[in-house]
């Protein structure tokens, strides 16, 4: 709630050029010497980069992330699927999927335990003798749907200042019932360093060529340098199907596919809502109820996890330990994502600990809810089949938030509604 998309809107006006050079175009003022907070994000479902690679350099990202593998380029021998597009791929290239991964592991009553080999269990083997399976005796079981990767860019530029800034606000908005929770996580491509995750279910990396690499690996079965150990068959060594001791490929695949995320544009509102980039339109009917109906996300709570508005860190600000300076396209953008990557306790937990230590355990990230519409099952296991079943399975942190939903009067929900279909 920090940052309501309004806020945005006023500066819009605020950094448009003076009236005498107003004949100068926007090529030639250069969108990137406005002031940090005044451009939009692109959205669209168009295939059309967002500006920071080429349009024939997003094609040929696309084709890297669209790659069906091979066991000649690496596939396997343990492995999910065969493309990152074969799970990314709703409603353009790069999307979310229903398609699920599975995870497992042991529960002591104290500490959640990796079985061996990891919790991720990979659905598919390039030979039946080394198929992994869920351990019998594994007391924690869970599915994962595929999240969408499309306007990630402008996620990895938030900076991590701002997530710590939400982190500490939210429980003085709640009667202190709300904390997100923010992980510190390692970062393959800048060894010994780390950063606050956000990307995930569980903000498990934060970047995108960590998350990545580590898709290369634990969904393909691909080895690289930048995370080169082999994946095993609940613990058993694969060995015998690899040329041991040699990554199957170099990182310029996780490089590639990483720039692709980095160059899709934001999530499109659905046809009818107002567009914030053109203040001053005269609201139809439809777009009057959505108006309400983020009001009443808002004043109900939603807002304080979902997180309406966020500024990207201005163009040339070092971020991934280092490795990675934010390009003039995703910097200093306001993006609208609903969701503040931080993780929570919304009794929604699958029990699974990834990369940000036990405390995490029964939490998961807020879903972001940008092109929520889009989506036919919801919660990180796909278990709910509508948005209200959704909502309705938030308790713990949401209780609160949750009470104020349920108290709405019909008018109110019918606005909220209209507004979550929006997105
Ligand atoms: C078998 C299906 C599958 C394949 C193949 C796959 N992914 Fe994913 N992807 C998922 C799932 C499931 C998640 C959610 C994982 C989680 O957090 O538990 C995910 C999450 C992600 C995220 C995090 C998005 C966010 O906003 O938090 C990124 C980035 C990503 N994948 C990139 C890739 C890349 C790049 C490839 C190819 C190298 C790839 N994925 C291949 C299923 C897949
Ligand atoms: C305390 C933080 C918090 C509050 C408050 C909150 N949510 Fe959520 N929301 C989450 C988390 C965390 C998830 C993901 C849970 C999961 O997948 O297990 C989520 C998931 C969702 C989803 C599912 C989206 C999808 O695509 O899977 C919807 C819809 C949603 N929230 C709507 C709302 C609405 C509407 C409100 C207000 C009435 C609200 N939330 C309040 C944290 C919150």
């Amino acid at each position: 709630m920090a940052l309501h998309a309004k806020n945005s809107m006023t500066t819009h006006l605020i950094c448009r050029p003076a009236p005498f050079v107003i004949g100068l175009s926007a090529g030639i003022l250069g969108l990137a010497s406005m002031t940090a907070n005044s451009i939009e994000a692109p959205t669209g479902y168009d295939g059309l980069t967002n500006g920071y690679l080429t349009q024939a350099g997003y094609q040929q990202a696309l084709a890297e992330f669209s790659l069906i593998q091979t066991i000649p380029t690496g596939l396997g021998p343990v492995f999910n699927d065969a493309s990152c597009q074969a799970c990314h791929k709703g409603p353009i290239d790069g999307g979310h999927s229903q398609v699920r991964v599975q995870r497992a592991g042991y529960f002591d009553g104290v500490n959640f335990i990796d079985p061996p080999g990891g919790s991720l269990i990979p659905a598919r083997a390039i030979d039946p003798s080394i198929q992994a399976r869920v351990p019998r005796d594994a007391n924690v079981k869970t599915f994962r749907t595929s999240l969408s990767t499309l306007g990630d860019g402008y996620v990895e530029a938030i900076p991590d200042s701002a997530l710590i800034k939400l982190a500490n606000d939210q429980p003085r908005q709640s009667k202190g019932l709300i904390k997100g929770q923010y992980v510190l996580v390692d970062l393959l491509e800048a060894p010994g360093k780390r950063a606050i995750g956000k990307f995930g279910w569980k903000d498990q990396h934060a970047s995108l060529v960590s998350f990545s690499a580590d898709a290369y690996r634990n969904e393909m079965g691909i080895t690289t340098p930048l995370f080169p150990t082999e994946a095993t068959s609940n613990g058993r060594s694969v060995d015998r199907f690899e040329t041991v001791g040699q990554p199957n490929d170099s990182n310029d695949g996780v490089l590639l596919a990483a720039n692709f995320m980095r160059s899709t544009k934001a999530p499109a509102r659905t046809p009818g809502s107002l567009d914030p980039r053109q203040p001053g339109q005269n609201p139809t009917a439809r777009q009057v109820s959505i108006t309400q109906g983020e009001r009443v996300f808002n004043a109900a709570g939603c807002g304080i996890c979902h997180t309406p508005s966020f500024v990207t860190a201005p163009a040339g600000t070092p971020i991934n330990g280092g490795d990675y300076l934010i390009p003039v396209a995703l910097g200093g953008v306001t993006f609208h994502p609903y969701g503040d990557f931080l993780l929570h306790d919304i009794g929604t937990g699958d029990g699974i600990v990834q990369n940000g230590g036990q405390s995490t355990r029964n939490k998961m990230r807020t879903m972001p809810l940008w092109g929520l519409s889009k989506r036919r099952t919801f919660l990180h296991d796909g278990s709910a089949t509508t948005v209200q079943s959704a909502i309705n399975q938030h308790s713990g942190e949401a209780v609160q938030v949750i009470a104020a939903f349920r108290r709405l009067s019909s008018q109110d929900s019918q606005n909220l509604m209209n507004f979550l279909n929006s997105l």
